[in-house]
Formats: C-alpha cells, structure tokens, sequence
C-alpha cells in the first residue's frame, strides 16, 4: 500500500485522533484503524463490512459503479474472451500471464493430480444418495487433509505449492463424484488426454453403457463458466477462507469452510435458487406477479440472480454468462428455451422498474449461469458445486496471499455489546 501524507482527524469527547490514510493502485483510499482501540479507546462498528477493508491485496479489483472486474490487472471481459480457466488460474495464484512453456509446465502438473486417494470413495459412501452434493463436497474436502497429509504444513512453501495444485486439480474429480453418488451411477476416473472442461463434463455424462465426448462448444462454456467464477475480491466465502487460515487452519479445512459459506442462497447457492425461481415463475405471463413480490417489504422473497453488495450497475460476468447462454442454448437447439424466454423478460421488465433501477438491481454473475447449466444436463443441486470448482483457485490464492503476508494476525473481530451487565446467580429454588 503506498503511504499518504494524508490523515483522517477523529474528534472523540473533545479529544483528536490522526489515524493513517493508505492508497490503493485504484480504488478509494482506507483509513488505518488498527490503533484506534489502542489510543481512543473505541471500536468501529461494520457489521455487513460495507465499509471495512479487511486486508490488503493483490489479486482481484473490482468498480462496483463501473461495472469494472480485473484479475492481477487483466479486464475480466478479455480473460473470458481470450484466455481459459487455467491460464487464468496460474494468473491469480503467481500473478502474471505465463509463458507457452510455464503454461505447459502448470497445466501438466494440475494434470498429474486429477485422481483422488482410492480410500477417499469409501467416503463418498457413507453419505445418504439424496445429500445435496455441496454437503459432500464439504465433507469431502475437509476430508482430504486425512488423506493428504503431506500437504497440510502451511509453514512450508512447497506443501503449500502442492496443496494448491491438488485442490484445483481435484475439485472437478470431486464434484463429479459428488454428482455421480447422487444419481447413483459408478464414478468416472479422470483421463489426462483431455482439457480440464471436457474432463469435468465426461466424469459426470460418461456411462460405462456409453462413453461422453463433450462438444468444444458445451466444453469451451463450461471452462468461461470457470472462468467467470473463479475469484472475486473479499465476498463471503472468500472473507471465509482468509478468517479460517488466520488460525493457522491446514489448507483443505480453509476450503471447506468456503465451500459451506457459499452454500448459502444468498451467495453461491443463488445459481439453483435463480433457476428454481425461473422455473416456478414458468411462464412470462407471471413475471409482474413475482417482481410485486420482489418488490412487497412484507414478503421476504428476492428476486434471485438480482442485486450484488458490490456491484452497483452492472455484474460485467453476467454480461459474458448472457452470450454464452444464446450459444450453448442455440447449439443444443434450446435457443426457445421457455425458461430463457422467462429470464430474458424477467430482466427487462425488472430493469423497467423504478424499484430494480433506483436501487441498482441488476442481474448478477448467477442470473445466467443455472440457464446454461441446465441446458448441459445438470440438475440444480450441481450449480453451486460447480460455483465452489470454479473459485476453488480464487480461495487458493487469496490465501497463499495472506500466509505470505508478514502483518497477518488471527482474525479476531469485537463487539457492540448490548447484553445484560454483570449480575449474580441466583439458585433454582430462589427464582
Ligand atoms: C454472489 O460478494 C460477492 O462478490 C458475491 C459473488 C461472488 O462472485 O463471490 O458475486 C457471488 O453471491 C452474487 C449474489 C448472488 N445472490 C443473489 O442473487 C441473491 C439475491 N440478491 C440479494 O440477496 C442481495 O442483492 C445481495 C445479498 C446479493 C446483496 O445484498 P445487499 O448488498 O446487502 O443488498 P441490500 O440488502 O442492501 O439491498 C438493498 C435494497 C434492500 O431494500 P431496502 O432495505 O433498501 O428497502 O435492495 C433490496 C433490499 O431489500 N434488494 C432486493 C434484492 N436485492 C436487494 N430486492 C429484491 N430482489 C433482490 N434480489
């Protein structure tokens, strides 16, 4: 961070407080409180942290007014357009574009790491057929520090090398997994003669009845799918991942815990709540219904896909989701999709509506993702663990980042207390 002469004066009962002011390369500046408590005596108050830098990093920066999205500087627009997911997996975890051969040299070593530990299948089988694949996935991967143990050392810098390629490179192994349990077909090993989409997409579509060759045009979608997900900033589970390693937790259990938080409908889990939503709406004729209720401080119904804490006038991911979707659906022969039809006019009468307009409610990142993937085949209880394979490598390096980074301490928020203050017990017989 570059240091400003600048300082913000806080005046408490009288008394003045410089605190530091710190500048980004872009974005707004921070003031420092890390002293505050110290000197003043008082803690500050964020609890959604809208207004809280939590840390200071190099990866990801977004314009929630610009609709801007980079990656170690690169428009996100380009990376989807021109690049492919583990090009830009190598981006955020080492920072620059590689070369043909450290490309070749990356992609052969997430390659050679495809496969899980034999045992690791047992595991799978412990859990009911019905569980939803994300609670497997959690389960799964907090698992693998029990089977991966030479890899769990956060102090050393090659089993976190290590740690890091086996979880992108198991990820798609795992969700496959997760998804083939769940429908009850055996699982598919992966083969290393394919790319990393295609991979994915053959251990979930293949059959031993029937061998599944993905089409480039399904694999290159699923790898922009990838793409579009694969980091974004300090959101929940993310903020997650930094929290639980600031413990000093092994990798695997760091990337649990992400997974669980963006299970929630509020952040991953919107992709299979957009598309469960679309589906009840079914018909184009039942849009003002639901946007009233969207709309209804009484009905605590959302439209899902819709909003962003950040984002405040457009998610540039969903603009990139919107021209896959027309072609993987005019590819499939889908291009009327009725559920399409219901998302396309859901988005313009929404986007019509002083309500979505004057409080900056545009479709996000999640809004045509689930479209897409439904089109390929996956039932909603996959869309939010593919979300969780895609920023397996955004968590992976936002926390290489903060174990390298000198000033981490355990994250340890405090309080507003407004409990009761101290009073003594008083026994059973006396109440
Ligand atoms: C992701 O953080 C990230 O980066 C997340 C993510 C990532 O890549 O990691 O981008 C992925 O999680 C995308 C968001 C997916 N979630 C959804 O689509 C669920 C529906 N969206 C809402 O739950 C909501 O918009 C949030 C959670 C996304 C954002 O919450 P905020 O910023 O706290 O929004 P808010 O509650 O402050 O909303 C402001 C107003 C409120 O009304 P008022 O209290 O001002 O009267 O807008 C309303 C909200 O009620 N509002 C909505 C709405 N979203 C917000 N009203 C109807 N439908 C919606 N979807």
């Amino acid at each position: 961070m570059a240091d400003t002469q600048k300082s913000a004066k806080l005046t408490i009962d009288g008394q003045d407080f410089d605190l530091p002011v710190h500048s980004p390369t872009v974005g707004p500046d921070v003031v420092d409180i890390r002293k505050l408590y110290g000197q003043a005596g008082v803690f500050t108050y964020d609890p959604g942290f809208t207004s809280t830098a939590a840390c200071e990093s190099a990866i990801t920066f977004i314009d929630g007014d610009e609709g801007v999205l980079l990656h170690r500087g690169y428009p996100i627009g380009q990376l989807a357009g021109q690049s492919h997911y583990l090009e830009v997996c190598y981006l955020l975890l080492y920072g620059n574009l590689p070369s043909a051969a450290e490309l070749q040299d990356f992609e052969g070593r997430v390659t050679q790491h495809t496969m899980i530990h034999e045992q690791m299948h047992n595991f799978f089988r412990g859990f009911r057929r019905d569980a939803h694949p994300m609670a497997t996935m959690v389960g799964v991967v907090g698992a693998m520090s029990a089977f991966y143990h030479d890899s769990t050392d956060i102090n050393d810098a090659w089993q976190r090398e290590v740690a890091s390629i086996r979880l992108i490179a198991k990820m798609p192994t795992i969700a496959a997994m997760a998804y083939k349990y769940s429908i009850g077909q055996p699982f598919v090993y992966p083969r290393n003669d394919l790319d990393y989409a295609s991979n994915f997409l053959r251990m979930c579509f293949s059959v031993p009845a029937e061998d599944y060759h993905a089409d480039p045009i399904l694999a290159r979608a699923m790898d922009r799918i990838f793409t579009l997900h694969a980091d974004h900033e300090q959101n929940a589970s993310t903020s997650t991942v930094r929290l639980a390693s600031s413990s000093g937790a092994n990798p695997f259990a760091c990337i649990a815990a992400g997974i669980a938080c963006l299970w929630g409908p509020a952040h991953g889990g919107a992709n299979q709540a957009c598309l469960e939503m679309l589906n009840e709406i079914g018909t184009v004729d039942r849009i003002p219904e639901f946007i009233a209720r969207a709309k209804d401080k009484n009905d605590p119904f959302r439209l899902m896909g819709f909003g962003h804490r950040v984002y405040k006038n457009f998610d540039p991911r969903a603009t990139v989701m919107k021209e896959s979707a027309d072609e993987v659906l005019d590819l499939l022969g889908v291009e009327n999709n009725p559920i399409l039809q219901v998302a396309k006019e859901l988005e313009k009468q929404a986007l019509a509506d002083p309500y979505f307009a004057d409080k900056k409610l545009f479709p996000n990142v999640d809004f045509y993702s689930g479209i897409i993937l439904e089109a390929m085949g996956f039932p909603t209880s996959m869309f939010t663990p593919i979300f969780a394979l895609s920023r397996t490598v955004g968590w992976i390096s936002q926390w290489k980042e903060q174990l390298s980074d000198p000033a981490l301490k355990i994250g340890r928020p405090r309080q507003l207390y407004t409990g009761e203050t101290q009073r003594d017990y008083i026994p059973v017989e006396k109440r």
